[in-house]
């Protein structure tokens, strides 16, 4: 295994679309291979998800997991998930306000709007179905994910006005948007 070169904001790479991985590519020793990289990079960095895309491989895989994060510390733990290829389909309207970082963007934290309740359909790294419904902070990590895929980055949606340094996050911005998140978590359970 070994730690991949993370691409930072400005670099191409990240406004492009990841192409599908096919069932067979995807069982390839090289790409199995690869997953390890992408979760091994993740975890060195502290983040909550990473794509594909964001170590220069445009391929519609991204590796999310959320256990004591210290970039994160509010966020609810999220098992190791795979997602290959993944289609994510919001089931109603409502949004939720979640303040984002992305190991892409260094020191910027914006406000992005997020669905609530999304069903998401992929493979897991084995090619296996996920077929799931997933809600609130696990929701916004997983399109903060899938934008990778399709070029996008937090920047592009946030409210510029909302843009912190994680610094003047600590300082101005925490305590009301845990306290936020909490009230969504104890709601809505994720
Ligand atoms: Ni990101």
């Amino acid at each position: 295994m070994a730690i991949r070169k993370i691409a930072q904001i400005g670099h191409p790479v990240l406004r492009q679309i990841a192409r599908e991985v096919s069932l067979e590519e995807l069982k390839s020793a090289t790409t199995q291979a690869f997953i390890d990289d992408l979760v091994e990079t993740m975890r060195d960095a502290d983040g909550a998800g990473l794509a594909a895309i964001q170590v220069y491989e445009p391929i519609r895989i991204c590796a999310i997991e959320v256990r004591n994060n210290p970039r994160y510390p509010y966020k609810p733990p999220i098992p190791l998930t795979i997602l290959v290829n993944p289609v994510l389909t919001p089931i109603d309207d409502e949004l939720f306000d979640n303040y984002e970082g992305c190991l892409s963007v260094p020191n910027l934290r914006g406000m992005v709007q997020r669905s609530v309740h999304l069903h998401v359909k992929a493979w897991d790294r084995h090619g296996n179905p996920i077929d799931e419904l997933v809600h609130g902070l696990k929701a916004g990590t997983y399109q903060h994910e899938v934008d990778h895929l399709n070029g996008r980055i937090f920047v592009d949606r946030a409210d510029p006005s909302t843009f912190t340094t994680w610094t003047e996050f600590e300082r101005y911005h925490r305590a009301s948007f845990v306290e936020k998140m909490q009230a969504l978590v104890a709601r809505v359970g994720s």
